[in-house]
């Protein structure tokens, strides 16, 4: 039985894959607020991602995004465009809670493009390490089924502009939830 989840737009994929840029630009076209759960939580916590995952560890952090997910459920909003951390969808309680917070879209993009748009800043301390190459492919490798799982819909992303991509989310969105 399906339940009918918010008309929320759920953003997910691996770092660097254009879930901020594009929610922007669903939420111009739309008209609809932009929430991204990274923000959230350093707005709850009062420090950076960086400073929390040097001080409390990645483990703390994946609380945080639940307690993020959790809280947006509770406050039972609608017509937002939410944008997720590479990581939320490790844990299972994250997978079930964003497929309740909305429509979820999974951006697929090369290991390639995710390296190109993630050498350009060292804000994420997971790829901070001598080797990020390697890091992005074994996190890309455990992730792909967890994405998967955890998507309505999925976007290969690497030839499309970033207003193509959002014109195409919300056809599928428009028809997802009349359907529903
Ligand atoms: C992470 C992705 C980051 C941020 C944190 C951990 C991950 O978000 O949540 O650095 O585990 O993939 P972006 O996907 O927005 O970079």
């Amino acid at each position: 039985m399906n339940e009918m989840p918010p008309k929320n737009i759920v953003l997910i994929g691996f770092m660097g894959s254009g879930k901020s840029s594009i929610g922007r630009e669903l939420s111009h076209i739309l008209n609809y607020p932009l929430v991204d759960t990274d923000h959230l939580i350093v707005k709850r916590t009062g420090h950076s991602i960086p400073e929390i995952f040097a001080s409390e560890g990645e483990t703390a952090f994946r609380d945080h995004e639940s307690a993020v997910l959790q809280a947006l459920l509770d406050e039972k909003k609608e017509r937002q465009i939410i944008a997720t951390g590479g990581g939320i969808i490790e844990r299972p309680e994250n997978r079930l809670l964003l497929r309740q917070l909305g429509y979820v879209v999974w951006l697929i993009v090369s290991p390639e493009e995710i390296l190109r748009r993630t050498s350009r800043n060292r804000d994420r301390p997971l790829l901070n390490n001598d080797n990020p190459e390697d890091t992005v492919r074994t996190l890309l490798d455990h992730r792909i089924p967890l994405y998967k799982e955890s998507a309505h819909e999925e976007i290969e992303t690497d030839s499309l502009t970033f207003p193509e991509i959002a014109t195409g989310i919300i056809e599928s969105g428009r028809y997802f939830f009349s359907l529903l």
